[in-house]
This record gives C-alpha cells, sequence and structure tokens, in this order.
C-alpha cells in the first residue's frame, strides 16, 4: 500500500475501500505509516468528509485493533451511557453505579479531559486511591461481581483509536461527524453492549456547534450500532449553561455523591434520568420511561445506588469514606465568594469560559503529561434567568492560592453575565434521536 496515494485520493475528494482502511490503520497502529503522513491523511478526511460505508469501515478497524470486552455469557443487559463532552457533567459517576444496581451491567470506558471539558476519569481519580487503568480481565471480573466498571480506555481498547485520536487532537482534526462517531463508537462497541446511550450537549459549550451537526452526529452513531447489533439513542441536552453547581474534579465528585443520595441538584438529577430511564427501556429491564423513573429514584432512596457506588470505589482501590465524609476528597486552601456586582438577571454563565477557567487555575492539563490539580474549580449558585441583587453571593471559587483565587474572580467576571433581562436558557433536555427519527420533548 502506497500511503502517499491515499493521501491524494482523500485530498481529491475521492474514497477508500474497506481494505485500505484496514491496512491503513492497522500500519498506522504498528508504526509503518508514519505520524506526518497521517496528519495529512487525517486533515483530508476532515475537509472532505467520509461516506457512511467509509465510516463503518474506520470504525471497524479501530476496534479490531484491539481485545473486546466478552461479556454475553453474564446472561444481563450491557447498556452504557456516553456524552459528547461538557462541564460540571458528573451524570457518568452517578448512572453507572445506579443502574447497575438495577441488574444491568455497565462496562463505563470514560476519557479524560478534552478541551474546556473534563473528563470522568480525572474526577474519579480525585478519590484518595481510586484505579482506573483496569486490564479487560480486571474489568470483567468487577462486572461480573458488581455490574460496574469504571475504566479508561487501555492498550487492549481500540488501540489505533487512541492513537489517532492524540494525532487529531494535535492537528486541529477533532470535529469531524465521520471522525468523531467512529472514535466514540469503536470504544463502545468492543465494550459488548446490548445498548448505547449517548448525551448530545447543545448550546455555547458543545463541542458541535449546529443542531444539524448534533442530529448527523446521532444518526452516524445510530447507524454505526445497527450494523453490531447495539442498538443506539441519543438524547440532547442543554449545554448553554455547567450542568449542576459543581465544576472541577473533586467538587464534582462531590456533588455526585449528593446525587447518589438523591440530593443533587434538580438539573442534574433530571439529565440522570433522564439518561437512565433510556438506558432501562435499552435494557428491557423497564417497559416504559416512566417506570424506569420510578426504579431509578427508588434504587435512589433507598441507598441501593449509593451503596453499589461504594463498593466500585473500594473494588478499584478508592477511599470509601469519601462517601460519608467528603472533607477526605482533595480540598482547594483558598476560598472565596463570588457576589453579584449589580441587581438583575442573570443571563449568561458560560460554561467554554468555567471549563477553560478550570484549567488556568491548575485543574486541567495545557500539554497531556501536566498534572492537575483535582482541587481547584467552582461552585456556581446561580443559573440563567434567576434574579439577583447586588452584593448576592453568585459562587464560590476553589483555588491553590491568592493568585488562583484573583485568576477565579476574572474567570467569573467573564462567565457570569447579569442585565436587565435574560433570554430563557435552552431546555434542558430537549430532544430524543433514535433510528425512529428525532423527537422533540
Ligand atoms: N470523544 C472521543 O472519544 N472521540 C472523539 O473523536 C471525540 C470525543
Amino acid at each position: 500500500m502506497l500511503v502517499h496515494r491515499l493521501i491524494e485520493r482523500k485530498r481529491d475528494g475521492g474514497r477508500l475501500d474497506a481494505g485500505e482502511w484496514r491496512t491503513l490503520v492497522m500500519q498506522y497502529t504498528a508504526g509503518a505509516v508514519t505520524d506526518y503522513q497521517m496528519s495529512a491523511f487525517l486533515m483530508a478526511c476532515f475537509l472532505r468528509g467520509l461516506d457512511r460505508t467509509e465510516t463503518s469501515a474506520l470504525t471497524d478497524a479501530m476496534l479490531n485493533s484491539g481485545s473486546r470486552f466478552d461479556l454475553a455469557s453474564l446472561g444481563v443487559p450491557r447498556v452504557d451511557k456516553h456524552s459528547i463532552g461538557g462541564v460540571g457533567d458528573k451524570v457518568s459517576i452517578v448512572l453507572a453505579p445506579l443502574v447497575a444496581s438495577l441488574g444491568i451491567a455497565v462496562p463505563m470506558v470514560s476519557g479524560r479531559g478534552l478541551g474546556h471539558t473534563g473528563g470522568t476519569l480525572d474526577k474519579l481519580e480525585s478519590i484518595p486511591g481510586m484505579r482506573t487503568n483496569l486490564s479487560l480481565a480486571e474489568a470483567r471480573a468487577q462486572i461480573e461481581d458488581l455490574g460496574c466498571a469504571l475504566l479508561g480506555q487501555t492498550d487492549e481498547i481500540a488501540p489505533a483509536d487512541r492513537k489517532l485520536y492524540a494525532l487529531r487532537d494535535a492537528t486541529s482534526t477533532v470535529e469531524s461527524i465521520p471522525l468523531i462517531a467512529s472514535s466514540i463508537m469503536s470504544k463502545k462497541l468492543a465494550e459488548d453492549l446490548t445498548g448505547l446511550v449517548i448525551d448530545i450537549k447543545r448550546g455555547s459549550g458543545a463541542f458541535l456547534t449546529s443542531f444539524e451537526q448534533e442530529v448527523a452526529l446521532a444518526n452516524e452513531m445510530i447507524h454505526l450500532g445497527e450494523g453490531h447489533g447495539c442498538p443506539v439513542v441519543a438524547v440532547v441536552t442543554a449545554m448553554d449553561r455547567p450542568l449542576g453547581r459543581a465544576c472541577g474534579h473533586a467538587l464534582e465528585v462531590e456533588e455526585a455523591i449528593t446525587a447518589l443520595k438523591g440530593e443533587g441538584p434538580a438539573d442534574l438529577m433530571e439529565v440522570t434520568l433522564a439518561l437512565g430511564a433510556e438506558m432501562l427501556v435499552l435494557a428491557r429491564v423497564a417497559s416504559d420511561a416512566s417506570a424506569a423513573r420510578t426504579d431509578l429514584n427508588a434504587a435512589l432512596s433507598s441507598g441501593k445506588a449509593l451503596a453499589r457506588f461504594r463498593k466500585v470505589v473500594e473494588r478499584q482501590g478508592g477511599d470509601p469514606a469519601v462517601l460519608d465524609d467528603t472533607s477526605r476528597l482533595p480540598q482547594a486552601p483558598a476560598r472565596e465568594t463570588y457576589a453579584a456586582r449589580r441587581a438583575g438577571f442573570v443571563s449568561r454563565v458560560e460554561p467554554r469560559a468555567i471549563g477553560r477557567g478550570i484549567i488556568e487555575l491548575g485543574g486541567g492539563r495545557k500539554v497531556m503529561s501536566d498534572e492537575i490539580d483535582a482541587a481547584v474549580g467552582f461552585v456556581i449558585h446561580v443559573k440563567p434567568g434567576d434574579r439577583v441583587e447586588a452584593g448576592q453571593p453568585l459562587a464560590v471559587i476553589h483555588a491553590r492560592d491568592d493568585a488562583g483565587i484573583e485568576a477565579g474572580r476574572s474567570v467569573l467576571d467573564a462567565a457570569i453575565t447579569i442585565a436587565d433581562e435574560a433570554e430563557p436558557p435552552l431546555k434542558l433536555v430537549s430532544h430524543r434521536i433514535s433510528r425512529n427519527g428525532v423527537e422533540t420533548l
């Protein structure tokens, strides 16, 4: 195979056949195709696009570059949830043990922070001792015992995607619908699922910027899932403001624990229940969304979901006492309340500015090798549309030192806007996309 011929063909708007995709991905993973060749090829893909057959061939090639879970013998439904990335989005930490406590296997392979969004793995690792680098064998045994494992993408799961994704991140080729769909689905299909729920984020803090693109991405993933016997349902949720109140790794774990006790902020509970209900219906353990919600609420109020999380944390080496005493999580030494500069209506709480602000405070990576400070972040008590008075506390800044507090103040000055009036924010859970089309909720 002559790589430069494939680059040329893609550059000129042509297509590759399944065998060419397989060979290209295999040779790149083995190091026989260089990063500079692959970078040029990815940019050609980004600009020219891939048709459905090519997207499917690329997904298969990445999926087959590694091993897969073999969970069918467990004899229970296997359903996961994947989010396209947001700020303050700690839903996975609540949902995985909650759904597992209702008899569904959740083999959740999550990622690290990306751009302005935080990653579930980084959040979980703020629990002292918690390991997420589980081997497939370890994760399988844990799923058999506890119904759920929270792990990262190791070399065993779609290693080609891992390598390609790092290259895309460095070459500005992430925001391509076929490349995103194939990247996510290569990992999700390795989980041997019987169903997948995708949380498509909408609004200024989302990766994709138009509703048409979001629907196209959902349809691409639905199509890829169908080809592998894995039904996919997408739910569109608002990301024009952060989800919940806490933004920052340890702060979000604390809020997730509150949510597992059934006492999380209303928006976090609503998104968790909407996605969880889809998971239960896909798994066929609930006949409809309303029955599913009843089961989910019962698992929260009885303590069953929290008990499952305790077991998962303990099994993965984490300190289970954080569930009873969240002060055992990393704590920021400097804190300051941020107050409204004027009276009016909150018209904007900009998620991108908050996400970037967490990175500024040390809570994210500027390069992959950076250590992250799990303690820093913001707890924001207001939502767009709220009426506030001058001097009213709006948020608390959690920082490492005085310089961090000062940076945090500037972040909130830019992120929170108070005006004489406010446009209504996007509907929190607005659409459901399935093989039957787009439904407005
Ligand atoms: N998440 C992924 O895993 N892959 C992408 O391409 C984008 C988001």
